[in-house]
């Protein structure tokens, strides 16, 4: 199977809580161990509905990523990096915008649903609606092939799938390009070059997705040939032209299960979270202040734990033998809310501690959370480059 390189960005929106961990963060922990991943701080994208505070930005910045650390990210496995210090995001964003129909951006949903919901914010800016164009240039900068996102976000995604398809269309045309894709397929060699018409073929007269996958992968695994080749022989198995900017696809984040404190889902909105760092105190007093089943007026009155918030909470923190105590307890009213609250709080102090301890170590000494971004962004700078090279010279920009 070919490589799957992931990339995701976050915006900065202050520090992180148990919704993020258990919906967004949690997904990111899996892929790092299997993928190629790319996780940033869309700082940008934060100042196209937040331009007018921007003193929240660098706060909130250093905030996220020492959460996303203390999490478990891990920076020996991804990378991690902020979108504004590779400002080759925005010269892709200018090229682009130059071959984006307007009508595609102002049929983005987010695009009207937000000026809605943020009514008291003018976002009838260019920014504005540019900003999933932004995001596109934020994936096909680093030919992301998987892209983890919330299902608010597809349209984003595959508005990024069309930017591309538009882009190889009109660039990725090269005179001779038949005879130059053929020379490549002679330098495959006899075997593998015949393994390659045939899946081309079956692909193209049956349209056999497997023979597509297994060509692509094949020419991944070229070891000398030359990105130029690479590009042609992949353009060349859907028929076209070169493929300068890959298509990516979303890979859809299972909704959190997270409940807030009052039942709701947990969001900064309602008010209603658990802060990863929250102090262990902290978090005893919001449980113990939480909200039961309003039928339990008094201790021995039974209860329903469908009825009460907290029982979602033992959902996810407690096993079987602890849900069946809630439940006869409860319904027989023979535990009160307490007692009862108490799992769950030694449940989240539990999960908490070790990020917390990570979190620690990071605030202490903030040097090592600057050396780890100025490492990442450099990283990512470097892929940066070499994309916008080829992005440069298919577009008559290269004076060299
Ligand atoms: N727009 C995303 C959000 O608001 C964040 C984001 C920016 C992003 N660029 C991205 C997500 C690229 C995935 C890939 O949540
Ligand atoms: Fe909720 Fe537990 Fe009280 Fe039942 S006993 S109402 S489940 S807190």
């Amino acid at each position: 199977m070919a490589v799957e390189r992931v990339l995701s960005g976050m915006r900065p929106t202050g520090s992180l809580h148990l919704g993020h961990y258990n919906g967004v963060l949690k997904n990111w922990l899996r892929l790092q161990h299997e993928h190629e991943c790319f996780f940033f701080v869309a700082d940008w994208h934060a100042l196209t509905t937040h331009y007018d505070t921007p003193e929240m930005i660098e706060e909130s910045v250093w905030e996220m990523v020492i959460d996303w650390l203390a999490a478990g990210i891990d920076p020996a496995s991804a990378t991690v990096f902020i979108q504004s210090k590779v400002p080759e995001h925005a010269e892709l964003h200018t090229l682009l915008s130059m071959i984006t129909p307007l009508s595609w951006l102002e049929r983005v949903p987010t695009y009207k649903d937000q000026q809605e919901k943020l009514s008291s914010k003018d976002l009838s800016t260019y920014g504005f609606l540019g900003y999933p164009l932004l995001q596109s240039a934020d994936i096909l900068m680093y030919k992301a092939t998987q892209v983890p996102v919330g299902e608010d976000q597809i349209p984003h995604i595959e508005f990024t799938r069309e930017i591309a398809r538009r882009f190889n269309h009109l660039y990725g045309k090269e005179l001779g390009f038949e005879e130059k894709a053929e020379a490549a397929i002679k330098k495959l060699g006899n075997k593998r070059g015949t393994l390659y018409k045939e899946l081309r073929t079956a692909y193209q007269e049956n349209g056999d997705d497997e023979a597509l996958e297994s060509a692509r992968a094949l020419i991944e695994e070229q070891q000398g040939m030359s990105m130029g080749d690479k590009e042609r022989l992949l353009g060349y198995l859907e028929g076209g032209g070169k493929i300068i900017l890959i298509e990516p696809d979303y890979k859809l984040t299972p909704a959190s299960k997270m409940p807030g404190l009052d039942g709701q889902k947990m969001s900064k909105s309602y008010n209603n979270t658990i802060s990863l760092r929250e102090s262990p105190a902290d978090v005893s007093k919001k449980i113990k202040t939480m909200p039961t089943d309003p039928a339990r007026v008094r201790r021995t009155d039974p209860g329903d734990p469908a009825n009460c918030p907290v029982w979602q909470l033992h959902e996810i923190y407690s096993d079987d033998s602890v849900k069946d105590w809630v439940q006869i307890g409860c319904k027989a009213g023979s535990i009160g809310c307490i007692e009862c609250k108490q799992p769950v709080i030694d449940g989240v102090l539990k999960e908490l501690k070790p990020m917390q301890e990570r979190a620690a170590a990071y605030a202490e000494d903030p040097s090592l959370v600057k050396n780890i971004v100025s490492e990442g962004c450099e990283k990512a700078r470097k892929l940066a480059r070499e994309t916008m090279r080829d992005v440069r010279d298919v577009m008559g920009l290269d004076y060299s």
